[in-house]
């Protein structure tokens, strides 16, 4: 029998999403929840100065400049309500999905889990964007009853035009809970769904970094080969250890330290 916590998942009704993370992606995949008639409430860390929702209010305005539009049209954002942890976060418990889309460090992650996880709604499906931290990880920063409804959904930027989306199932995920996120996101969304295992950057990333090495360098100074075990080993590392212990790791072997928000570019710099 199952327990008051989970819900049957022969179908994912969707009434109502939250967006946590009004970044880059999150800020657009809150746009493309809007263009499928979903409303959606779109969280950021709470301002230093003005409004507390300042950060959310700000990417709803920069939704209607992008170009391409992530907008099927610009009257949509009125449907986007901007939120903040501090102020906002009881409004976690009328929401059916909840997509984290903060910066990719799993601390941080992990701590905005640990600050969310009572105001989640018994039943709702809770996943990650992550673009390739480690889904066990972070499952294990939420109470046990969360993490039969948790998993990565990952988006490719940008999301309301990138019909990828990777599906990571860790090894507690509901079966049932990911079969009905997947026709969610195909029927709803529009996308079309892989599985993927919960290894270092997933699939699509990892062969981004292959194309991208050989596009951006394919001179003899290191072999292609060497220099994409070089930058997988730094994202292995960066992607499995904490802080303080990556940094030993990388050091032993002449790697750079690590630093937060590098991007791919500037990892291939690096090697
Ligand atoms: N940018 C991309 O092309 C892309 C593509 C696919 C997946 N992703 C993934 O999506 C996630 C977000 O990436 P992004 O590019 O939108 O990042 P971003 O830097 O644009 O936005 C990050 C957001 O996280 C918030 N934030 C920072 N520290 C925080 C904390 N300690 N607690 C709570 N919120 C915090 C910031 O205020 C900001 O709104 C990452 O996991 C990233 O790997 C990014």
């Amino acid at each position: 029998m199952e327990s008051d916590s989970r819900r049957s998942f022969s179908k994912l009704t969707v009434r109502r999403v939250a967006v946590l993370g009004a970044g880059v992606m999150g800020a657009q995949i809150a746009a493309h929840f809007v263009n499928a008639g979903i409303p959606t409430v779109l969280f950021d860390l709470e301002a230093k100065e003005g409004a507390a929702s300042a950060l959310a209010l700000r990417a709803v305005e920069q939704l209607r400049k992008l170009d391409p539009s992530p907008l099927a049209t610009r009257r949509l954002a009125a449907f986007i309500e901007p939120a903040n942890y501090r102020d906002d976060v009881a409004r976690l418990a009328g929401c059916d999905l909840v997509i984290e889309a903060i910066g990719e460090r799993l601390d941080w992650k992990r701590e905005l889990y640990a600050r969310i996880a009572p105001h989640v709604a018994p039943g709702a499906v809770l996943a990650s964007n992550t673009s390739g931290l480690s889904l066990a990880a972070l499952s294990a920063a939420l109470p046990p009853a969360l993490r039969a409804n948790f998993c990565g959904v990952h988006f490719f930027n940008p999301p309301r035009y990138m019909h990828l989306v990777e599906l990571i199932a860790t090894d507690v995920s509901d079966a049932g809970m990911l079969d009905a996120l997947e026709t969610f996101l195909t029927t709803a969304l529009g996308k079309g769904v892989v599985r993927a295992k919960d290894t270092p950057n997933f699939i699509a990333n990892r062969i981004g970094i292959f194309s991208v090495l050989t596009a951006r360098d394919p001179g003899p100074r290191r072999s292609y080969w060497e220099r994409a075990a070089n930058l997988s080993a730094w994202y292995y590392i960066r992607t499995f250890s904490e802080p303080d212990e990556g940094d030993a790791v990388l050091a032993q072997n002449g790697f750079p330290a690590l630093i937060g928000g590098q991007d791919f570019d500037d990892l291939v710099d690096i090697f």
